[in-house]
């Protein structure tokens, strides 16, 4: 045995728990084949665990998760819970927890997946986005105010309507209000910029694309551009260029061959990766690692779809994503062979196009799926 790595593994809801099993499936195989091992610890993080107990995670766990090499990530969302338990409690609390401050999702056109863009084919659409993980809109600083309530509240609401050029300068008592504060700070939006022109160095890209919104919001995103100015100063060799987001949704349709590194806020990073998901084939195939690149805590993989409660139990889900995020997983932990193999497993199964499931067109069952890609490791590894 070579090496050994211990993973925290958090199964979660719905459909999670169905596709993480496939996913260890696919690399129990592929470390076996490259001679390590991966030493799993489950955590029954969940809304499951939530309702039985009060609490979704606690101190313990946190702590107990830091020790983790890597973390591997199914899904969570269940209709009993509220969103805000859940996510803001669930994968935004270990996100920031453990400062995983790059969301790295590639969005890759496989041969034998079927896009909805007309004339566009596999190795055509490959680019990856960079996204912002650990601020912006996401820092929940907001609030929401009655006009009855303390004079604060009145007072920032005034301050509110009288810096806005809209009809509702006027404060009743009754009116309410709700404010959400975006915020970027400037080694915030350095080292994730870093990270992306880094990366399109290390693979060769030629082009960076920095997305943002700064015609409009122009204080937070104007932190943004002055640091992808400072960054793209130390590599001349990449031509780089602004985007707003709103054109970016239009080109990821109209020509998605033109991207190669993508570095994007956070809340416009989460709606384009979406999008960028679409664009190659569904949700279900779509991959995404939060990653800490000091390597000071642990990095969690998991795929960008949801738990899709109505889904749950009937082994439909598209274990691909799953798989793909267990992938960046081993390429992270220095297993980059292991990594390439299962990448070329799925890409094997997905060509071949016999055991797909009802999201790509076919009628697999999620655990066939799993069960062809990992005998195409089998054939694969240590070749
Ligand atoms: C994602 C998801 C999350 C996000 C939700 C579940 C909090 O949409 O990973 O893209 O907004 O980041
Ligand atoms: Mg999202």
């Amino acid at each position: 045995m070579r090496a050994s790595y211990n993973i925290g593994l958090i199964r979660g809801d719905g459909i999670g728990p169905e596709v993480v099993r496939e996913g260890i499936k696919v690399l129990e195989r592929v470390a076996s084949g490259y001679d390590f091992k991966l030493d799993w610890h489950d955590f029954p993080i969940s809304a499951e665990t939530y309702l039985k107990r009060g609490v979704l995670m606690t101190d313990q766990e946190l702590d107990d998760l830091s020790k983790s090499a890597a973390i591997y990530f199914g899904a969570m969302g269940d209709p009993r819970v509220p969103e805000k338990v859940l996510q803001g409690g669930g994968i935004l609390r270990l996100r920031f927890h453990f400062d995983q401050y790059i969301n790295l999702r590639p969005a890759k056109l496989y041969r034998g997946v079927e896009t909805p863009l007309k004339d566009k084919r596999p190795g055509q659409i490959d680019f990856q986005v960079v996204r912002e993980n650990s601020e912006d809109f996401y820092v929940g600083l907001g609030g929401r105010f009655r006009g009855s309530e303390h004079d604060f509240h009145l007072d920032l609401k005034r301050r509110l309507y009288e810096a806005q050029f809209s009809v509702n300068a006027k404060v009743e008592p009754d009116e309410e209000l709700g404010f959400q504060m975006g915020v970027m700070s400037g080694t915030g939006a350095e080292r994730v910029l870093r990270y992306g022109f880094e990366l399109a160095r290390r693979k060769g890209a030629k082009r960076v694309t920095v997305v943002d919104k700064f015609n409009v919001l122009s204080d937070i995103y104007g932190v943004w551009r002055d640091r992808a100015d400072l960054v793209a100063k130390d590599y001349p060799e990449i031509q780089y260029e602004f985007a707003f987001v709103d054109a970016v949704t239009q080109w990821f349709v109209r020509r998605p061959e033109w991207y190669q590194i993508v570095i994007a806020p956070n809340t416009f990073g989460d709606i384009i990766t979406d999008l960028a998901a679409a664009v190659v084939g569904g949700m279900g195939i779509a991959p995404g690692g939060n990653i800490n690149p000091e390597r000071k805590y642990p990095s969690m993989f998991e795929p960008i779809h949801g738990s899709a409660p109505k889904y749950a139990g009937q082994k439909v889900a598209n274990p691909v994503a799953t798989i793909l995020a267990g992938a960046m997983m081993l390429e992270f932990l220095g297993e980059g062979k292991a990594a390439k193999t299962v990448e070329e497993a799925v890409e094997f199964v997905l060509a071949e196009g016999k055991y797909r499931t009802y999201d790509l067109g076919g009628s697999s069952k999620t655990n066939e799926v799993g069960d062809a890609v990992a005998a195409a490791v089998d054939r694969m590894a240590g070749k």
